[in-house]
């Protein structure tokens, strides 16, 4: 069985970050989306792996490289344009060979993994099997409608969900896929969409097993998701401690402390990771934050966010809450007279002021 990790895609959602970089490389507890995918494939006992990359493929094949990191093939497959999950599978075709496989959208995050989805399938063989969970917003994501648990019908971001059984971005295919994937025509937004093929599978006989998944799933595709899914995986962390902790300071809970990290008079409450090379001084830094390597947080109190490499956040009066900043961003007190706010800031940005 082989894996597909689609990371093409432009990634509107979330910029500014996403105009100078890959959605599926912001980090999560400090590790890119991405590799939480490629390693619940490895877990799940798949060895080759082909990535769909675009306009983004230098950074990712730039942070991926060929897989021998974690003792896997990487393959990448280039897409010119983002023309849909079912284009990206009709353009692996040659890579995929004739073998069942499994589709994992690059800027997914399952909590428990998929390895015993790829057995069920393994074992059961179905043509299709697909991973469902009830959300709040069904009109957000592909829908599934159930009928005496068999999949009837699909559709793609519905106006008027028919269920509140979203698609979770996982997939399980045979090669019958290929057969549907030709025969679809392209959506209203111009895409060849994955639900259509799916739809294309049952409406054509072919059988499409509904798995609903229990244990949490994000689609990190708005800041909001990757914030939840921050906190999510740092509660899951064990604290240690790599870098220098001078006796002033004072580590609550599970922390992560990487090597070259220097912390001075601060209060660190975990869960709560702090990357390579970083300076945390006179601050606070609550649950739920990720620290990457190389920033500098003086006389700062901040909780609940992310904060990309190379950032310096100093003197800030206020809590900085559920925040996402990005690399070598600068936020500072500016001199007291005359008081006023100072900014620099790239399109599409989002500043809250109290
Ligand atoms: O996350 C689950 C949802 O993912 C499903 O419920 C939907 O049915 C499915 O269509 C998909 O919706 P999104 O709107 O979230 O898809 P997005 O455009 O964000 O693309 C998902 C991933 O696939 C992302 O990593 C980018 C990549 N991609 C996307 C397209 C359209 C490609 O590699 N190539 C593409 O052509």
């Amino acid at each position: 069985m082989k894996g597909l990790i689609l990371s093409g895609g432009k990634g509107t959602r979330l910029r500014p970050l996403t105009y100078t970089h890959a959605k599926q490389l912001v980090p999560v507890a400090n590790k890119p989306v991405l590799f939480y995918g490629i390693e619940a494939l490895k877990e799940a006992g798949i060895s080759e792996i082909g990535i769909i990359v675009g306009d983004t493929k230098e950074e990712i094949k730039q942070a991926t490289g060929d897989g021998s990191h974690w003792d896997l093939n990487i393959t990448y497959i280039e897409q010119a344009a983002p023309l849909g999950l079912a284009h990206a599978v009709k353009i692996s075709e040659e890579f995929l060979r004739g073998e069942p496989f499994v589709m994992y959208l690059g800027d997914n995050i399952l909590k428990s993994g998929i390895t015993s989805l790829v057995e069920e399938f393994q074992q059961k063989k179905p043509n299709s099997l697909i991973l469902l969970t009830e959300v709040a917003n069904p009109h957000m994501f592909g829908v599934a409608e159930l009928e005496d648990g068999r999949v009837v019908r699909l559709v793609e971001k519905p106006k008027k969900p028919a269920s509140n059984l979203a698609l979770v971005g996982v997939y399980m295919f045979d090669t019958h896929i290929f057969e549907a994937v030709k025969a679809i025509k392209p959506s209203w937004r111009n895409e060849l969409e994955i639900t259509d093929a799916i739809q294309y599978l049952v409406e054509h006989g072919y059988e499409v097993q509904p798995h609903l998944v229990t244990g949490w799933w994000k689609d990190t595709g708005k800041i909001e998701d990757i914030l939840d899914a921050n906190r999510l995986i740092l509660e899951t962390i064990s604290g240690s401690n790599l870098g220098n902790v001078d006796d002033t300071s004072r580590i609550n809970g599970q922390v992560v402390i990487e090597q070259g990290v220097v912390v001075k008079n601060s209060i660190i409450r975990g869960p709560a990771i702090i990357g390579e090379k970083s300076e945390i001084a006179d601050s606070y830094i609550g649950p739920f934050t990720s620290i990457q390597n190389n920033c500098k947080i003086i006389h700062t109190e901040i909780e609940n966010s992310i904060v990309l490499e190379k950032s310096e956040i100093v003197e800030v009066g206020g809590r900085i809450d559920e925040s996402l900043i990005g690399r070598e961003v600068k936020i500072f007190k500016c001199p007291s007279k005359p008081s006023v706010y100072r900014f620099m800031v790239g399109d599409k940005s989002e500043i809250g002021i109290k």
